[in-house]
């Protein structure tokens, strides 16, 4: 090798080891841990990526369980209370407050310097009994509900200023194409709590949610969140990506202080899988907003029983299938979140199939196995899936993040 041949290796290897973290790979000198051994949050950091998961505080403390707490503290660089910092868990009896659990889980988070999404001031599921009730029986009107949410996310921000870095201030607002009335819109199915939700407040209640979340809290980033936004369809009346985009597009030219669109990317390998263009392109189109975009929830589930006699479990050929079907769907969102300076996170809706919502949600027909490591805390393919993707990813394609300002 020529002096110059060596200088240019010597160069290359500290360029290396500077985008590693600081690990070093000099030849007999210590080696990196390999790729599949780096912790998640090392590898996303590379891209200034946070690689963040849903975390659920009973599993967490469980002192017969510990690789729960293991497993949230080292590998993630960012976490989102599972239900802890929702509105029935917040305010569970009207007019008293309950916070001990969430600020548990921000100061877990604090003590493992992870950065928070808040999940989530708006949302019409998880409400609290003694709302949701007064909303079916017509004993809340308009004006009260707007009154009670105005106080809800004045409070929430305020109590938890400063430790927040992405709000979901509104959630899962507009409905589905298989929803009545099937043309998309803000709200449900007709008579559902959702549309009745959506009826009490009126079509501006998004805009006065970001404000109200704004005047509590001036530094965090505020987010829509919603499900079923990781590609355009025809931009016909049933494209929900399409209705969502007009809807936040909207809110930009009022001069609403939205700053991003998290994409939840719950994905079930029954469905067929989107390509990483499609969702690429619909970053892509949010970010073009001067919007950030995270992917806040994601997972890919998969139907658990043999297709041919639903009576029997899956066969391990087909649990085969799916498992890999499972990690091109976290390799699609992946990609297309690295290939935008702008996708600031992705967080994934828990990382052990022990602990997840999807068989106690999705249960006919049964679903499951939609996390990155097994029952077991064994790794999936589709956790060596996104630790290559990680470890492949650079320039040109896959550059640092651009941080966001809040928007005043
Ligand atoms: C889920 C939780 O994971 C469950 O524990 C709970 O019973 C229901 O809610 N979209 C969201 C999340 O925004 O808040 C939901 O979380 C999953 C779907």
């Amino acid at each position: 090798m020529t002096l110059r041949r060596m200088a240019t290796a010597g160069l290359l290897a500290a360029v290396v080891a500077a985008s590693t973290g600081g690990i070093t790979a000099s030849a007999g000198g210590p080696r990196p841990p390999a790729t599949q051994d780096q912790s998640l949050r090392g590898l996303a950091a590379r891209h200034g990526l946070s690689f963040g998961t849903a975390v659920d505080p009973a599993a967490y403390a469980d002192p017969a369980d510990p690789q729960y707490k293991t497993f949230v503290d080292k590998q993630f660089s960012t976490v989102t209370a599972e239900n802890a910092m929702k509105w029935e868990s917040l305010e569970p009896t009207r007019g008293t407050y309950n916070w001990a659990a969430a600020d548990a889980f921000v100061a877990m988070a604090e003590k493992n310097h992870q950065l928070v999404r808040g999940h989530v001031l708006v949302w019409y599921s998880q409400l609290p009994g003694w709302l949701s009730t007064g909303i079916q029986d017509g004993t809340i009107d308009g004006p009260q509900l707007r009154a009670l949410l105005k106080k809800h996310i004045t409070d929430v921000a305020t109590h938890f200023r400063g430790k927040i870095w992405q709000w979901d201030v509104v959630n899962e607002a507009v409905s589905d194409p298989w929803e009545t009335p099937s043309a998309i819109h803000l709200g449900g199915n007709a008579g559902s709590l959702k549309q009745k939700f959506a009826d009490l407040l009126g079509p501006d209640y998004l805009a006065d949610a970001f404000r109200w979340a704004r005047a509590a809290d001036a530094k965090a980033l505020l987010f829509y969140n919603d499900y079923n936004i990781d590609a355009f369809g025809d931009g016909g009346p049933g494209d929900k990506t399409q209705f969502v985009y007009n809807m936040v597009k909207k809110l930009r030219s009022q001069g609403v202080p939205i700053d991003g669109v998290g994409s939840q990317g719950h994905l079930a390998t029954q469905y067929g899988n989107y390509d990483v263009f499609q969702v690429a392109d619909t970053l892509q189109r949010f970010t073009d907003l001067d919007l950030a975009v995270a992917m806040t929830e994601v997972d890919a589930r998969s139907l658990m029983k043999d297709a041919k006699d639903p009576t029997q479990d899956a066969a391990s050929a087909d649990l085969t299938a799916r498992d890999q079907a499972s990690a091109y769907n976290y390799h699609v969102l992946l990609q297309a979140c690295l290939m935008n300076r702008h996708c600031l996170s992705f967080t994934v809706w828990g990382f052990t199939d022990k602990h997840s919502w999807i068989p106690t949600w999705f249960t006919n027909p049964p679903e499951g196995a939609g996390c990155l490591w097994d029952a077991n805390y064994q790794p999936k393919k589709s956790l060596r899936t996104v630790q290559g993707d990680l470890a492949a990813a650079g320039p040109p394609l896959v550059l640092p993040r651009i941080p966001q300002r809040p928007r005043r």
